[in-house]
């Protein structure tokens, strides 16, 4: 099963993630988690380039390009042999952050974007994307206050930039209701995981007491 998580910066994917690999191992799953761009060592060298605040010339086209190169490695050396080997696979990003900021926050055509993330990915797609809700300004500065993140080159866009791609966000959920759920991420951590567990429970049918029995414990 592949699952990804889509979300403003600091809506506390990164936690969530670690919160349902040790939920799913507790279950006797076996967990990957992973995060885009990056994850291996080519997608590690790609992010340095991205994510440097110096490199203010990078057009969106260029980045485009790097975060699907990126892409194409990751899925070619983790997801896709973890799928293959029965592993849950949990990423941090994946192809829906291309159609939200290079798509709706730099308006670069969606058609096109989807072409290039098809060779990307060979047409790889989540089953369950999960956002995390929660208003881009609080997520930056969440972010901002935040010791152990750093500020990068991305953040630092205008606030109306994050709004356009909190818009784009919107409109791929209501696109593909099936595969998306939407959880508030203003709540405490510990609320946000019991609903991201009820969610991954109820698609790898474990019963609804076992989770609820976790989620109260
Ligand atoms: P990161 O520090 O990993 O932020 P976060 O914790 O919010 O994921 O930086 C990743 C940044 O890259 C973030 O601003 C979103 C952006 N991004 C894109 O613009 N396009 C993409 O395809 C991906 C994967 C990320």
């Amino acid at each position: 099963m592949f699952i990804t998580f889509e979300g403003p910066e600091g809506s506390g994917k990164t936690t969530q993630i670690r919160l349902l690999a040790e939920w799913l191992q507790n279950q006797g799953r076996s967990v990957v988690t992973t995060r885009e761009p990056g994850g291996t060592r080519i997608g590690n060298g790609v992010r340095a380039l991205l994510l440097d605040i110096s490199h203010t010339e990078m057009t969106p086209r260029t980045e485009t390009l790097l975060f699907n190169a990126a892409r194409a490695q990751i899925v070619h050396e983790v997801i896709r042999p973890a799928l293959e080997a029965g592993q849950v696979v949990l990423c941090d990003r994946f192809f829906d952050s291309t159609l939200a900021y290079q798509g709706y926050g730099y308006g670069q055509d969606r058609a096109e974007l989807g072409r290039i993330i098809r060779y990307a990915t060979g047409g790889l797609t989540p089953d369950l994307t999960i956002y995390l809700d929660v208003q881009p300004e609080v997520g930056l500065a969440r972010k901002q206050a935040g010791s152990t993140q750093e500020w990068n080159r991305l953040d630092a866009r205008a606030v109306a930039f994050h709004k356009a791609v909190q818009k784009g966000y919107e409109e791929l959920i209501r696109a593909e209701p099936a595969r998306w759920s939407v959880v508030d991420g203003d709540l405490p951590a510990q609320a946000v995981h019991g609903a991201v567990v009820a969610l991954v429970a109820s698609r790898l049918s474990v019963g609804v007491d076992l989770w609820i029995a976790e989620v109260l414990r």
